[in-house]
């Protein structure tokens, strides 16, 4: 079987090697190379001949707009795929008009971009197949660019792969521009709605940054919403980890950098991250968190919540007080359990806090790996900690393990799991502004819980 020959061209290297990470499992697939620019990616196509090219928008010296303009001249078997950002929608037409043969929007799944390059490659194939005797005529009619021309501007006398060139025209219209591509390429409103969601348990190992994680991801996936995720947990966050990320500075970082906390010294330090999402990681090193006060804590959420639709904030399984100050702003404290007694017990004692701090009105209950039967029945559960449960997320410890090896959240990695999809769903209901059901029994009967 003859693998695809895929080309990624985008200017920062993270970019390219999250791509070539989501690809990774793909069979019939190869990358056969890397471009930095438009300039260095006509350079690499002429060499290596890929099919299909993943172009990113912006770049130095020749953006992708122009650079897929002048491979539709010059080699027109090569199809090209623009993968845009949210809120870029202008280049949708551009990119049309220039040639490309598809438009993706970030943050993309491995299913969304192997399902588009397998059908622009088909759909070259067929071309090429069906339109052979046409591309020879064309190929000798005059006045067309050629590879020689493109390559001559680009300071390259002579084209090495020695190919016929066939006609700059005939651009068909791209089929597959999806009315949901269209619509996630609309640019946003301005007013932020800045919602603050912090996931939290006593316990450690619930699944808190796995919920943390997977929810920021599905927010920003939903058209136009602007999601920032914060690791609070100072000493031993790991999103970092779970994210693959391997460049950029701490919360840590930043209260030592900048003597003023504005909305442009986190700009800087927020990390931009392929799913879409801006992220400000946790300290490398534990001994670092002690750097950040609680004060910094209660500026960076509220110059946060001036900026982004989403807060997400995942924390340390204790109630010190970093966690407190973002306890006190969260507009909602989504509360993660699991049907074990030792958590359960655990979740009884946090909401009894909670309850002292007058924060009873913000906690939701989630439960993670639902599904797992650990000795304690969901209702049981409920009566217990004096809460229903809000919202269900089942256990899948090969697509988690998986995501986690990725460094690919599992809402992009294994899309159409179960796991996946009820993380959509919870992303859904807050999207839609529909509040989590709240507890249904009142505060005397958790006091009489507590006491027993
Ligand atoms: N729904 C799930 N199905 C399967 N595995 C899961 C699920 N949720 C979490 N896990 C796994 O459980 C482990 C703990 O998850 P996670 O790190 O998200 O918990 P945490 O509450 O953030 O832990 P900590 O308190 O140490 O920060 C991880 O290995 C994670 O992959
Ligand atoms: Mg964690």
């Amino acid at each position: 079987m003859n693998k695809i020959r895929l080309l990624i061209v985008d200017d920062v290297p993270q970019t390219r090697k999250d791509i070539i990470r989501l690809l990774y499992f793909e069979d019939d697939m190869d990358v056969v190379g890397e471009a930095g620019n438009g300039v260095e990616a006509l350079q690499k196509i002429n060499e290596l001949m890929p099919d299909v090219v993943l172009m990113d928008i912006n770049m130095p010296q020749m953006d992708g707009i122009k650079a897929t303009e002048r491979i539709r001249q010059a080699y027109p078997e090569v199809s090209v795929i623009i993968i845009s950002i949210q809120g870029e929608s202008e280049y949708l037409k551009k990119s049309m008009v220039a040639g490309a043969r598809d438009y993706l929007v970030k943050p993309l799944t491995s299913e969304d971009m192997a399902l588009a390059i397998r059908t622009v490659y088909k759909q070259q194939h067929l071309r090429s197949t069906q339109d052979i005797s046409t591309h020879v005529q064309i190929a000798s009619s005059a006045n067309r660019p050629t590879s020689e021309s493109v390559n001559n501007e680009l300071g390259h006398s002579k084209n090495p792969g020695g190919r016929e060139l066939p006609a700059a025209d005939g651009r068909e219209p791209v089929g597959q521009w999806s009315d949901e591509a269209s619509s996630q390429g609309r640019s946003r409103e301005v007013q932020p709605l800045g919602i603050i969601t912090l996931v939290f348990c006593g316990k450690g190992g619930v699944g808190k940054t796995t919920m943390a994680t997977n929810l920021a991801v599905v927010l920003a996936q939903n058209e136009k919403k602007k999601v920032a995720l914060i690791d609070l947990d100072l000493q031993f966050g790991d999103i970092s980890v779970m994210l693959n990320l391997t460049e950029g500075k701490a919360i840590s970082d930043m209260v030592r950098e900048q003597k003023e906390l504005n909305q442009e010294t986190l700009t800087n330090y927020m990390l931009r991250h392929f799913t879409g999402i801006d992220i400000l990681p946790a300290p490398l090193f534990p001994q670092d968190a002690e750097y950040v006060t609680p004060q910094h804590v209660g500026i960076i959420i509220k110059l946060l919540k001036e900026s982004y639709d989403y807060i997400i904030i995942d924390t340390a399984p204790t109630f010190h007080d970093i966690n407190l100050q973002a306890l006190d702003v969260a507009d909602q404290i989504m509360l993660v359990a699991n049907r074990d007694l030792a958590t359960i017990k655990n979740v009884k004692t946090s909401l009894n806090i909670l309850d002292t701090l007058d924060l009873r009105d913000k906690i939701r209950l989630v439960l993670n790996r639902s599904d797992q039967d650990l000795g304690v029945e969901i209702a049981d559960l409920e009566k217990g900690v004096g809460l229903v449960v809000s919202h269900m997320i089942p256990s899948d410890e090969r697509s988690v393990i998986s995501a986690i090896n990725k460094g690919v959240p599992v809402v992009l990695s294994n899309g159409t799991a179960e796991i996946s999809k009820s993380f959509r769903r919870l992303g859904e209901k807050m999207i839609s502004g529909k509040r989590l059901p709240a507890e249904k029994q009142s505060k005397a009967l958790i006091n009489r819980i507590f006491s027993l």
